[in-house]
């Protein structure tokens, strides 16, 4: 049989995923398991969203619409975008799109060929490198240093970038590591992609969980009108991970190319979908609220037990809902830790590394958790990494 094309052996899969189904099968075998592996809220979708979505199918809202979306999807999106980053995108800047995910392949195959250079943060969401290889891009992950609370340093982009470079991607609130970029430097690198005439893609996926930090999209320098591109979505603030909708503002011109290549694709988002995220972004609000206050309080909790165990430090995230513990003082590797902690602990997170070579000497836990599950699980990490 012929082989596949040369891309599938460069792609990979997500870390959390391979956790999961390392857990599934201990599960299975009867072990209990504390899960703090994934990165998805524990709340369900607020009534009001769902019933919209049942509402539309009652409604024979079941057949295909425009690619870009419904005109009262795209406009509740532009008003969004005035409201949450200040600027007013044109209707035909806007794209709907099957979560989040998306916007970040489909932007990358828009811009960047073979060869040319791709800037992520390391360590940073998979998808970036993973698809960075796929495409046959040169991935240049920058560091992200503890010293600088993991802030991705435009310094650092600006020694690294070059003539080849394309694309920066930027992930504030970050995960995995809470971080949260200042205004100061989001235009800074602006100023840098100007400089060498590249895109910014800003995955702005966590931009309404964010804790006593202003937020500020570096999209508004420009108002992703001529090199930024805007990505957000309804998985993480409005429990709708399973639903997948989410949405692109960027230049016209590459997001009508975008819209061409889904009307190739998968043509739409199902119309009582995008139903359901009108009324997530303009019904009551009072699921965020809800959902913060119970994210504020987990994050202490669970920071502050791992700093009271000995050879772990860990900041506290300004953003997202994950801890990043430096665990180099266990002597272990991340992955090690990972894999003791699991079978020895029932403990599951997810290895630093799984983020990129940046995360080793850390692993990410995810808060998308009940207090319970928290509270239960700090003693047996302490006494797992004692018993060292
Ligand atoms: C940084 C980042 N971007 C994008 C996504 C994908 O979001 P969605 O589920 O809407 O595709 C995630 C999900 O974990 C994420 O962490």
């Amino acid at each position: 049989m012929k082989s596949l094309a040369d891309g599938m052996n460069r792609i990979l899969s997500e870390g959390a995923l391979t956790v999961l189904r390392k857990t599934k099968i201990l599960e299975d075998k009867g072990q209990s398991i504390l899960h703090f592996e994934i990165g998805q809220p524990d709340f369900p979708t607020p009534d009001h969203v769902k019933k919209a979505g049942i509402q539309g199918i009652e409604d024979n809202y079941t057949r295909y619409t425009v690619t870009e979306g419904i005109p009262e999807f795209v406009q509740t999106i532009q008003k969004e975008v005035e409201i949450t980053r200040g600027y007013t995108p044109d209707l035909n800047q806007i794209l709907s799109l099957p979560g989040g995910k998306p916007g970040i392949y489909l932007t990358m195959i828009s811009i960047v060929n073979p060869g040319e250079e791709i800037i992520f943060p390391d360590p940073g969401f998979p998808t970036y490198g993973s698809l960075s290889r796929y495409i046959g891009a040169k991935s240049i992950p920058i560091k992200l240093k503890e010293e600088n609370q993991f802030r991705l340093d435009p310094v650092d982009i600006a020694e690294n970038i070059s003539e080849r470079t394309k694309l920066i991607i930027l992930n504030s609130p970050q995960n995995p590591t809470g971080s949260v970029m200042t205004k100061a430097e989001l235009e800074h690198v602006a100023e840098i992609a100007e400089e060498y005439d590249c895109f910014i893609l800003s995955d702005e996926i966590y931009s309404k969980i964010l804790y006593d930090v202003d937020f500020f999209s570096v999209t508004s320098v420009d108002e992703a009108s001529e090199r930024s591109i805007l990505l957000d979505g309804f998985s993480k603030s409005h429990s709708m991970t399973g639903w997948r909708l989410g949405y692109l503002v960027g230049p016209e011109s590459l997001i009508q190319k975008i819209s061409t290549l889904i009307v190739n694709a998968f043509t739409c988002i199902p119309e009582f979908i995008q139903r359901a995220g009108i009324a997530a972004l303009t019904g009551p609000m009072n699921h965020l609220e809800l959902m913060m206050n119970a994210f504020r309080e987990r994050r202490e909790v669970l920071v502050n037990g791992l700093n009271e165990i000995p050879s772990v430090t860990c900041q506290m995230p300004e953003g997202a809902f994950y801890a990043w513990p430096n665990i180099t003082g266990t002597g272990l590797s991340s992955e090690e830790l990972a894999h003791y902690l699991l079978h020895e602990a029932g403990i599951a997170c997810l290895p630093g590394t799984a983020f990129g070579p940046g995360g080793e000497g850390y692993l990410r836990f995810s808060y998308a958790t009940s207090i319970d599950t928290i509270s239960k699980a700090i003693p047996l990490v302490r006494q797992a990494i004692e018993r060292l």
